[in-house]
This record gives structure tokens, sequence and C-alpha cells, in this order.
């Protein structure tokens, strides 16, 4: 932990970037895109509003530093924000009785202890949530003061065994307590610690009655980060719960695009026959520009993977973005050899450390204004070559 602690708190530092061969590195990029300067490709007229504040590169610890801790634990934010990340993401999903928690999935069999309860065994239901069967506990069918006797555990254990070291060691945090967590940080730190929070399932949850829209603004009212310039970044893959935050709070939003052939399930809902492949046009990115200040698409649709899993060429989808004024944050760079393009895997264990500056440098070396990592410390380390 203490050398996670170190590399983060280093990158920023000259000599410490120097040592590193920052050069070396950005121009290995910038010769793998065919560009001649690596910083920017394109223009960047991109930091709207209070944003500015932020460097770009960006590094936004997603589910904190979730690939050294059980993600969204408290646990996983403090580290990320020790790492020295400069954004801290979660997922809210909400609790029976309506209160919001952070949980990538509202499906909890897999990030707490909730199977070694027997209080809670006939809880184990199966449901269909955007159109996909799942069995499980779920968030909705518990209150709060229920799911706070259930701990947090690593997600991927196979993967990350070390992270099962804090198994049981936090429970499932509130926004409310996150909200709190960073203000407290920002106050000890002296300066404002970021947040960057996603409406998880919006559709599926207003169905049920329990519309995630409205409590969260109410959150950001009640702790003054409603307005444009609050340190908070709102996010969700559908669309309409952004459009609804913009009818609620200034809170700056980002529409989270997955794969272009794939709709976003609000549209799916309401027959809206558009798929992310429509959004990203010029004409897409103008209108969600109308509603929010950033886009999070996925890796792939900056530098699309060949049929090998290596890198192609990066699409004009930052240059676009940017054009049409809005930020650009994609997700997600993961150290381990599975979640790389194939040109940076380094052996045959897929959960090995494989070469995630390599990938770093050529997705930052196409100009997004910051990146969501599972490492913050060694996205911190890559970002330092591109600041300016
Ligand atoms: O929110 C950015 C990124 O986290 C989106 O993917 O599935 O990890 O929430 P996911
Ligand atoms: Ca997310």
């Amino acid at each position: 932990m203490a050398a996670h602690q170190t590399a983060g708190a280093d990158a920023g530092h000259p000599g410490r970037r120097a040592l590193l061969g920052m050069t070396a590195g950005a121009a290995g990029a910038a010769a793998l895109l065919g560009t001649a300067t690596p910083a920017v490709a394109g223009s960047r007229p991109a930091a709207r509003g209070i944003a500015r504040e932020l460097p770009v590169p960006a590094v936004i610890a997603h589910r904190g530093a979730s690939g050294y801790r059980p993600e969204h634990t408290i646990g996983a934010y403090q580290l990320g924000l020790d790492m020295g990340a400069d954004v801290i993401e979660q997922d809210l999903v909400p609790t029976k009785d309506g209160h919001l928690v952070c949980r990538h999935e509202n499906d909890i069999s897999g990030t707490t202890d909730v199977a070694d309860h027997p209080e809670f065994a006939d809880r184990r239901t199966t449901k269909t949530i955007d159109g996909q069967e799942l069995t499980g506990w779920f968030t909705e069918d518990f209150t709060l003061r229920e799911l706070k006797t259930l701990r947090a555990v690593e997600r991927i254990p196979a993967q990350r065994p070390n992270n099962t070291l804090y198994d049981g060691r936090w429970t499932v945090p509130t926004f409310e307590e996150v909200l709190d967590w960073a203000a407290e940080q920002g106050r000890e730190r002296g300066r404002p610690v970021w947040l960057y929070t996603e409406t998880k399932h919006p559709t599926y949850f207003r169905s049920l009655g329990l519309g995630l829209e409205e409590p969260l603004a109410r959150l950001l009212r009640r702790h003054r980060q409603h307005r444009a310039n609050s340190r908070v970044f709102l996010q969700s893959f559908e669309p309409s719960s952004m459009e609804r935050m913009a009818g609620l709070v200034d809170t700056p939003r980002v529409v989270l695009l997955s794969s272009a052939g794939s709709r976003p399930w609000d549209f799916v809902e309401s027959g809206d026959p558009r798929t992310v492949a429509d959004l990203i046009t010029r004409r897409g990115l103008r209108e969600i520009a109308r509603y929010a200040q950033g886009i999070g698409p996925t890796l792939d649709l900056v530098i699309p993977r060949a049929a090998d899993g290596s890198l192609g060429r990066p699409t004009s989808l930052v240059e676009d973005a940017h054009r049409a004024g809005l930020l650009v944050h994609p997700y997600t760079l993961r150290n381990e050899n599975r979640y790389l393009p194939a040109e940076f895997r380094r052996g045959e264990d897929p959960h090995a450390y494989g070469d995630v500056f390599g990938a770093l440098n050529a997705y930052f070396a196409t100009g997004i204004d910051g990146v969501f990592a599972d490492h913050p410390d060694t996205a911190l380390l890559a970002a330092a070559d591109f600041r300016g």
C-alpha cells in the first residue's frame, strides 16, 4: 500500500517525470498513432466550466482504487484519493426504503457477504433487469438498516486474490456518507475532492417506484453540490437520466456510451430505435451537449480493436466531441493482461500485469480529457507525461 501511495504522490513531480522517461513514452504513443505531437490529437476546447480546475488528462479512480481494495468501499475511495486520483467514482443503486448506496450492481451476491446471512436466505430471488435474468440478492429488497449488517467483499477474488485480505473490513457506503467523507477529506487537504457519480439502471428502478434522480438531487442540494461549479460529475448509460438530472440540478453531467451497436436501456423501453452509433455522430454529440458537459465512451470507441485484439487507428470521436464542447472521459483502464489490447499483454497469465503504460500512452495521445482506472497510481504516472 505504501508503494502505491508514493507512486501517486510522485506522479506530478517534474524530476520524477524526467526519471520516468516521459519523452520516450509520449513519443512512442505518438508514433503508434501516427501523430507528430503526443499530447493533443485535434483541438481541446473541451474543459467546460469548473472542470477547468482538473488536470488533463484527469485520472478517475474507478469504483475507488478497485484494483487494490474491494470496490465501492470507503477503503477503496480513500486509497484512490491517497494515491492522488483527481476524481473518485461511485455507482448508485437504491435500498427498499429509498436510500442511495454505492454498488456497481443492485445484485449484491458477489460484493457482500449476504450469502453468509441465514436471516436473508429467503430474499434470494430471480429478476429480469434491463432484459437480463439474474438470480441473487438485490439492494431494493433490503432496508438500509438491513443492508448495513452486511460487509463488503472483493468482487473478483480469483483475479485479485490480494484484495480478499480486506473482505469484511467495510460496510456498503451510502452516497450521503461519501459526500460527508469527501467534504471532510477536502477540508483536511485544503482542496476540493471531486466525485463522479453514476445512476445505475434508472429506468428499471423508476418502474419499481424507486426513481434515483430525485433523491440524488435532494442529497446534492443538501450538500451544496447542485450547482454548475460543483465538484461532482453525474453520469449514466441512460441519456434520459441525465436529461432528468438537468431539470433538477446544475451539477455537471456525462452520458456514458457502450459499444456502437448497443442501445441505451431507456431507448429500448421507450421504443427509440437509436443506438450508440447514432449518439456519436456529430449531430448526436451536439444533442448530448444540450443537457450534458461530457461523454464517457468505452475505450474501444476511441481506438477500436482489430480482430486480433490489438489497437487499430483512433476514431474522430475525441475531436468531434471536443468540437461539440464535450469532455471525453473513457472507461476503463486496468493493469491486468486480460483487459489490455493484445500488443500490451505480457506472458500467458491473464491476471498478471501487462504493459499498461504502453496502453495508457496510446489512449492519452488521442487527446482524451481523462480516464477511469482501477489502478489510479499507474494511470497517474502515465498521465504525468501528458500534462502541461
Ligand atoms: O462509469 C464509467 C464506467 O464505470 C462505466 O462502466 O460498468 O464500470 O459502471 P461500469
Ligand atoms: Ca460506473
